[in-house]
């Protein structure tokens, strides 16, 4: 079975076609075009300008994703399409490309949320993950804790009242005069930083539930952001903060739910030191613990977790029917 996954919820433009043999997840092509360059610029994303520029990519990203998997649309099982939650601009965009090329080359057209497509980067692995399995989400939009126990079916355990961990890292790399996004720079500062050197919150560390929040510590971190701080302490610190709630929450739902699975995916799942750690924590935890994690290249956003969601989920009876839902979460859904 073969699937183009597009992908446009927020300021990528990316399309992707795998394979599916058997059990197998293959990418035969992953093209990703980006405005980032303009992002940095102006420290942050602009909703119109990431859709204009979608708009100008997009056809030429299928065109590229197609060619390089050898790929005719004649040979398509399906087209799978992020349709929220996002940027409307942006979602719009490829949602009524999805939709129009559905009807020209008569294709099913699978609907996915952005959400559960991070999650299933892992299922574009060797060594797929089972059921029951805890997924943290860790993206600049979203953070999420989720029990899954089949395709598509999970119970949401908890997520973030305020600012994302992407988000939180994001804002602080402002904060810092370093450039958009924010996680990257923010861990590269870090390698050379005392993680012990200021002394931030780690907001919502002990409370008994699921929920995060990261909005206080951007607060205590614009409170010590002073002419001549040491960055590379102070950066050290602020990801030390956020990798600590993160993995303090998913073990505590891991040991709860007593799953022998766990599987991070999102933007900031591409960080090698929450990946470590929570690896570290696992293991002390009860060796058989699997932790899963997507290639780096596959946290951010991508077409190819797209398509490998909609291997395991039906397609839409009406095509024309599906419609951009900039508020979708994992929670109402
Ligand atoms: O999943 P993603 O590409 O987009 C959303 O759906 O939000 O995530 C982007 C987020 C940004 O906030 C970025 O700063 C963060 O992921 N990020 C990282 C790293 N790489 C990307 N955060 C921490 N460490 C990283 N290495
Ligand atoms: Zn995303």
């Amino acid at each position: 079975m073969i699937i183009l996954g597009i992908e446009t919820s927020c300021d990528e433009t990316a399309a992707a076609v795998l394979e599916k043999k058997g059990g197998c997840i293959q990418i035969l092509s992953n093209i990703v075009a980006s405005s980032s360059e303009l992002q940095s610029k102006y420290g942050g994303i602009i909703p119109e300008q990431a859709a204009r520029e979608q708009i100008k990519a997009i056809v030429p990203v299928i065109q590229e994703a197609l060619e390089q998997a050898k790929t005719k649309p004649d040979q398509l099982d399906a087209i799978a399409i992020t349709f929220g939650p996002g940027l409307i601009g942006s979602l719009l965009v490829g949602v009524e490309t999805a939709k129009t090329l559905a009807q020209i080359w008569q294709k099913p057209l699978i609907p996915i949320n952005h959400l559960l497509g991070h999650f299933y980067a892992n299922w574009i692995t060797p060594q797929q993950p089972s059921f029951p399995c805890i997924g943290l989400l860790v993206s600049g939009g979203h953070t999420d804790l989720v029990l899954f126990t089949d395709h598509g079916k999970y119970q949401y355990l908890g997520g973030t009242r305020d600012d994302a961990a992407g988000e939180c890292f994001d804002k602080c790399a402002r904060l810092l005069g370093l450039s958009y996004p924010g996680g990257p720079e923010i861990s590269k500062l870090a390698e050379k930083g005392d993680a012990n050197a200021f002394s931030l919150p780690r907001p919502m560390m002990g409370s008994k539930d699921f929920d995060f929040s990261f909005s206080g510590l951007k607060t205590a971190v614009s409170h010590e952001v002073k002419e001549g701080v040491n960055k590379f302490d102070l950066s050290a610190s602020i990801e030390a903060a956020i990798i600590d709630v993160l993995v303090e929450k998913t073990v505590t739902a891991v040991q709860k739910y007593k799953v022998e699975q766990v599987m991070i995916a999102g933007g900031v799942a591409a960080n090698q030191k929450l990946v470590r750690k929570l690896q570290d924590t696992i293991t002390k935890l009860q060796t058989k613990i699997k932790l899963h994690v997507p290639p780096p290249s596959l946290c951010t956003d991508n077409g190819a977790m797209i398509a490998a969601t909609a291997f395991f989920t039906n397609p839409t009876k009406d095509p024309l029917k599906i419609e951009a839902n900039p508020n979708l979460s994992l929670e109402s859904s």
